[in-house]
């Protein structure tokens, strides 16, 4: 196939948002930490429409600088330089942005399974779609001849696999081409772009896998893993091994989510912890020790132990807060989860946007909540991953010359 294809296409891909029990900051430098998936989503539609000469963002004229994750991903997945086609990308869903939910990751997931349904995927003679060691193109944690965290310059073919197998002969399309591994990776890829160099792959991988998510500096024993992550910061080399926790978690556990009306910036808030550390090397024992109560926290998630979950949240917001990373209004929230559930904390980055409670009176909290003040939402535990949810004339577009 050396012809370009260029159909009027359309994909709706979503994904869900996240809230991280324990570990938030301290999994930048490869602490443990636990994220859930929770019931919002982010939901991406592409297409093509009619004559349009340049990508458009929900009706108006797309622009990269104003939107760093859309760019970045474009130039993974639908790069302009390889003759890839404009699109027109609407973008909708119920988590709220810079709140600490994940709303960018969310984004970036449902928007990277979307390209690669609309593009697909080249594969060698007699392949099988679902062994990535087939592919001729794409990102995973079992290959490593294409590298997803390439600097943006170098990123035109980075997806493109050497050797033998760069040369695809079949091509897929559709849900079979997409790989939630490569999502994930991707996601995490430009969470890094846009948080300048320092990202955990703590919200890309939970928005993309769903459910329960655990993130350790070693393999842990009793949950699956599913693959490493290896990143260059400018702190130095993080790695992290990246788990499924299939823990049943009981049906009258919820997770009520408090919003403080503030909102703010992930990156800013990294860079701030980063810059407390360089002045104070120091203060890196405060990141130890979220690691330690993050780790007590695990033994007693998969012991099933709810109340001790509910108490090393409590110790790991004292921690945050101690990081200078809450806020009045996120103490003030905490505060008045506390009494009526397990435990409380802020999740993400902090300094505003969101504070969790995990609870069995979620109507209690959600109440006392917003007396204090905050906006909220309920949230049952393990909820789905990214899914492809609408396709219709496929592929949009696919490369030439393999
Ligand atoms: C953001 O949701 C969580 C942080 O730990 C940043 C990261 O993990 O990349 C603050």
């Amino acid at each position: 196939m050396d012809k370009e294809v260029v159909n009027m296409g359309r994909v709706v891909a979503s994904a869900p948002g996240k809230c991280i029990l324990f570990g938030e900051h301290a999994v930048v430098y490869g602490q443990p930490a636990v994220a859930v998936a929770i019931e919002q989503r982010m939901i991406v539609e592409i297409s093509t429409e009619d004559e349009i000469s340049e990508w458009k963002l929900d009706g108006k004229e797309f622009d990269g600088s104003k939107h760093p994750h859309v760019q970045a991903l474009r130039d993974r997945m639908w790069p302009k330089s390889v003759g890839a086609t404009p699109l027109s990308v609407k973008i909708h869903g119920d988590i709220p942005a810079a709140s600490g939910l994940g709303s960018s990751a969310a984004l970036s997931v449902a928007a990277c399974a979307a390209l690669r349904a609309a593009r697909g995927r080249w594969i060698r003679k007699n392949g099988d779609f679902s062994v990535p060691e087939d592919w001729a193109e794409g990102y995973h944690s079992s290959i490593e001849d294409t590298n997803s965290y390439a600097d943006s310059e170098n990123i035109r073919d980075s997806a493109r696999r050497s050797g033998q197998n760069g040369v695809g002969h079949l091509h897929i399309f559709g849900q079979d081409s997409i790989d939630v591994e490569e999502c994930s990776i991707v996601g995490h890829s430009i969470e890094a772009v846009a948080q300048g160099g320092r990202a955990s792959p703590m919200d890309a991988t939970t928005c993309a896998y769903g459910g329960i998510i655990l993130l350790s500096d070693k393999l842990e024993p009793g949950v699956d893993w599913t693959g490493t992550r290896n990143l260059s910061t400018p702190n130095g080399d993080v790695s992290w091994e990246i788990h499924s926790v299939s823990a049943k978690s009981p049906d009258d556990l919820f997770l009520v989510i408090g919003h403080t009306g503030d909102y703010s910036s992930t990156a800013q808030q990294v860079k701030y912890v980063a810059e407390l550390l360089e002045k104070d090397p120091l203060r890196m024992k405060e990141i130890e020790a979220i690691g330690h109560v993050a780790r007590r926290g695990v033994d007693a998630l998969l012991k099933g132990d709810y109340t001790a979950v509910g108490h090393a949240m409590k110790e790991n917001q004292v921690l945050l807060s101690l990081l200078g990373v809450s806020s009045e209004k996120l103490d003030r929230l905490v505060e008045a989860a506390n009494p009526s559930s397990l435990g409380a904390k802020l999740t993400g980055a902090g300094g505003g946007g969101c504070m969790i409670a995990l609870t069995r009176n979620p109507k209690e909290t959600s109440e006392a909540i917003e007396l204090a003040g905050g906006r909220t939402w309920i949230s049952k535990f393990n909820n789905k991953g990214l899914t492809l949810d609408a396709i219709s004339d496929l592929p949009i577009w696919f490369p030439p010359g393999n």
